[in-house]
This record gives structure tokens, sequence and C-alpha cells, in this order.
């Protein structure tokens, strides 16, 4: 038997899976782990607990297929974006890594257009703006707030890298996930001298670009015995979640666009060539496909409003046992379209695209004695997918075809919410065989670095194929047409008013 394992570092938990060479999956495990906020808008993990969670994941998924553990022939690596994991000269960890959706870097985006000439000359280095959720603002934010852990600081690895460093003892990551640093020339694959120049970053604290199929090393032996595997066992470079995620739906084709709703909300289409929004309200990132990239618009918290709204106002649910997310579904089914006039903004991080505004809020906005439970839910749904229309439009202003929408994620799981998608979106939506998005992507490019299937394009057309379709339904379609353009107003008029909510912090 020939083994693949993925391992996905995501935000609320590690997912690991293993398939077969045929890309059936064998065996599931899950661990979660706090995510601590010690200010209003920072958001931090300890590196330990993600090795731990994989540790543990990696044995029990094993021990569930029942396979031998020279069977498993190659692990691929997935994981948040953006993160932080600052090491000293002994690869200890010098304090909790900052999150993707951490936005305490305001100065330090500002800081990094100035040393570079402005926000153009930095789109043409790295094809991209300064957001406050990128890695590059973060290193600059240490060596600001904190030199002494900067001074200490002798490499900088994503959170999935540095599973990766505990794996194989490399300092390596890959393409996809080196483009949301900031430091990645993008249309070349390899990091920026210019931008490390310019921000006076050393080279040595960044690890080795790979493209995501290739091989970074072998387990060593002290890892191989903790995860109950041999040292024969590769580990390819891996993607950051939303490629990896768009590999494990077989978006690696142009015309097919990737809806996810995890903790984040992502709309990811796939390119033959670097294509740029001048205004940088997309991302143009490296895909997991050699020699190809991908564009991509993100809500910072979709699926994670929901699960605000589930552990902050429904605990009694868990008293009761109950599926939250079901007993939520069901009542916001009951409420028309449009929830009655009750609005929500998802911008309980600040937001990323189109606004990259740290100062952004989450609101409901529209409340009346009328307004339920249910209203609350549905208008929550529909604020994030509203959110993820907002990348859509400029996708689609771009000139960039989108003939089919393949959702995944936990949104996905839910009919209501892909039924609200095709109408939001207008849009056929539909599900494919594999729903384990990012672990299974990584699970996959581990099949095509061992040699199992010739590129990534293979092994998607191999394994991935069309279950379910939803089509938009027109009136329901309308009803959402007149509304988004009230949500984007929304946004608009309350903007100022953020701004002075953030000066009071
Ligand atoms: C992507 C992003 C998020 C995280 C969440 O740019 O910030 O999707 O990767 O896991």
């Amino acid at each position: 038997m020939t083994i693949f394992l993925g391992i996905d570092i995501g935000t609320s938990g590690t997912k690991t899976l293993l398939i077969n060479e045929r890309g059936k999956i064998l065996s599931e495990a899950n661990a979660g782990y706090p995510l601590h906020h010690p200010k209003p808008l920072w958001s931090e993990q300890d590196p330990e607990d993600w090795w731990q969670a994989t540790v543990r994941t990696v044995r029990e998924a094993v021990k569930k297929a029942r396979v031998k553990p020279a069977d498993v022939k190659a692990i691929g690596l997935s994981g948040q974006m953006h993160g932080s994991v600052f090491l000293d000269k002994k690869g200890k960890v010098v304090r909790r890594a900052l999150l993707w959706n951490d936005q305490r870097t305001a100065a330090e985006c500002e800081e990094i257009e100035k040393r570079t000439g402005g926000r153009r000359k930095l789109i043409k280095m790295v094809a991209n703006p300064a957001l406050t959720g990128f890695t590059a603002p973060k290193i600059l934010w240490l060596r600001n707030n904190e030199p002494k852990n900067f001074d200490k600081t002798k490499s900088v690895l994503l959170p999935k890298d540095d599973v990766r460093r505990r794996l194989t003892g490399e300092f390596a990551t890959d393409v996809s996930d080196a483009s949301g640093m900031l430091l990645l020339d993008v249309a070349r694959r390899d990091w920026s001298k210019t931008l490390l120049s310019k921000l006076e970053l050393d080279r040595d604290l960044f690890a080795t670009c790979y493209e995501s199929e290739e091989v970074t090393g072998k387990l060593t032996a002290d890892a191989a015995k903790k995860l109950g595997l041999t040292t024969d066992c590769v580990v390819v470079g891996g993607a950051g979640d939303c490629a990896a995620g768009a590999v494990g739906t077989g978006v690696v084709k142009s015309g097919v666009l990737s809806s996810s709703i995890g903790t984040s909300g992502v709309m990811f289409v796939h390119s033959d060539k670097v294509e740029i929004d001048p205004e940088g309200r997309l991302h143009t990132f490296c895909h997991a496909v050699r020699g190809k990239w991908h564009m991509m618009g993100v809500s910072l918290t979709a699926g994670g409003s929901l699960q605000w709204f589930t552990e902050q106002l429904c605990a009694e649910f868990s008293k009761a046992k109950a599926d939250p997310y079901e007993i939520l579904n069901r009542e916001a089914a009951k409420i028309a379209a449009g929830s009655e006039g009750l609005f929500f903004l998802p911008y309980l991080a600040g937001e990323r695209t189109p606004h990259a505004d740290p100062d952004a809020r989450g609101c409901f906005v529209g409340l009346t004695l009328k307004h339920t439970r249910g209203h609350l839910v549905r208008a929550i749904m529909e604020g994030v997918t509203y959110a993820m229309r907002d990348s859509l439009a400029i996708i689609q202003q771009m000139g960039v075809p989108v003939r089919q929408v393949r959702a995944s994620g936990g949104g996905a799981k839910s009919q209501l919410w892909r039924q609200m998608q095709a109408d939001v979106f207008g849009k056929k939506v539909v599900t494919i065989n594999a729903e384990q998005g990012p672990a299974y992507g990584v699970a996959l490019l581990a099949a095509v670095g061992a040699g199992a299937y010739k590129n990534v394009e293979e092994a998607c057309n191999a394994t991935i194929r069309v279950t379910s379709e939803t089509a938009p339904d027109r009136k329901t379609k309308q009803a959402y047409d007149k509304h988004f353009p009230i949500y984007q107003e929304l946004y608009l008029s309350l903007k100022s008013g953020f701004k002075s909510i953030g000066n009071l912090d």
C-alpha cells in the first residue's frame, strides 16, 4: 500500500487525513487549540499547540486507518497563512505567533509604503499592497515594539513551516504561502531582494522557497518516533490553506472559482499568468500549481462570525448537547431572503477585501422589535455572503471568467448557505466529492511529490468530481440584487464612525 498524509494547521484546530494512491480518504483526525486576544484587535497562537496537535492527529489518523507506518510515503503541509513564528538561534520560539487576522500593524504598513516609495512601487515589487494581516508588517512591528525580541530573532517561519522544521529539521517554505509574507517577488517565485533591502531585513531570516509538490526533506529520527512513522517518509512543500483548498477542490484551471467559508471567507480563482488588480484590492499570489498564479479576496470573519454568535449567545445549546449550527440553520431557513430589512456587516476583526480597513467593526443594522434570533442568524449568513460577493465583483471587473463556483469549508455543509451563495452570486454553486479542502489538497500534493501522479492537474482530474449542483432561484436572486447595494452603502456611511471608535482604544 502507498499512503499519503495531509496536515492542515488551521486557526481553530489541526486536521490530519490519510489517502491512498487513488485519493480515497482512509481516516481523519482533528484537534483544537485556543486563540488568544490579548487586546481587542490582536490575535495570537502558541506554535507549541500546533506541534502537539500535529503529533496527536497523525498518531490517531494512522491508528484509525490501520496502515503500516512504512506505507506512509509522503506528507503535505497546509496551514493558516501570514502568521509569524519568531525563532531564536537555538530554534526556541521567542514570543507567541501573530496571526493572519491580527490588526495591530497599521503603522508598519505605512512604514513599508514609505520605505518603498509608495503603494504602486510596492505592488510592482511583490504584486500586493501592505495589508495589516501580512507577515512583513508583523516583523517590523516586532522590531518597532519589542526590540529585545527582535534582536533575539534569527528566523521567521509561517505556521505550517514551523511544523515542518520540527518534522524534518529543514527551514523551508512553498511559493504559495511565501507570497502572503509580502516579501516574495511573486512573478519570479523567489524572495524580493529589493524589498528585503528597503526594509533592512536580512535574507537569512527566511526559509528556502520550494514549489508546492517538491520534496523539502525527510522525517528526522526523533519526529518519526513521535509520529509513529519512518524516516523514509518525505515532506513536500505544501501550500497556504487557500491554495491548498483550491487544489483540494480541483480549482487548478481557468473558469472555476472556489468559494470557501471557514473562519475566513475566501474567493479564489486560478490564473495562467500574473494578473494584478491595480488598486490592490485582490491578492495575487503564486498557486500551488507549478508556474501558475491565483487571485483571491479574503473576508476575515466569515464562518468566524457565526462561530462568535454561537459561542457568545447560544451557550445553552452546548448544555443540551445539540449541534448549535443545525438549530440555528433551521431557525434561519424560516426567515425570508433579506431578513426583513436586517443587515449584518461581518467586520468583527476589521476587514481585508475590499476595504483593507483594520478599524472596520461588526454590526447589525436595521434591528426592529419584530426581529428574532432566526433573523439575526440569517442576516449573519447573508452579510458574509455579500462580503464574498464584493470579491466576486472585483474578479469579474478584471474580466476573469467565472463559469462555476465550487463551495467548500464549513459553510458548504449547509444547504441553506449553498442556496444563498447561488442566489447572492447569481451563479451555479457545486459541491465536490472531497469536502476536506486544504488537508485533502496537500495530501494530493504529497502524492504528486512521491510520483503517484505526473502533476497536480492529473491528481485533481483523477480524484475530484462534482457531486451536487445548486442553481440560483430567479426571484431570490432579484431580492438579493436589491439588498447588495444597501449592504455596500452601509460600510461607506459607517466608515468614519469606525475610525472614531478605533481612536477610542
Ligand atoms: C488568507 C488568509 C486566511 C487564512 C485563514 O489570505 O488570511 O484565509 O489563511 O486560514
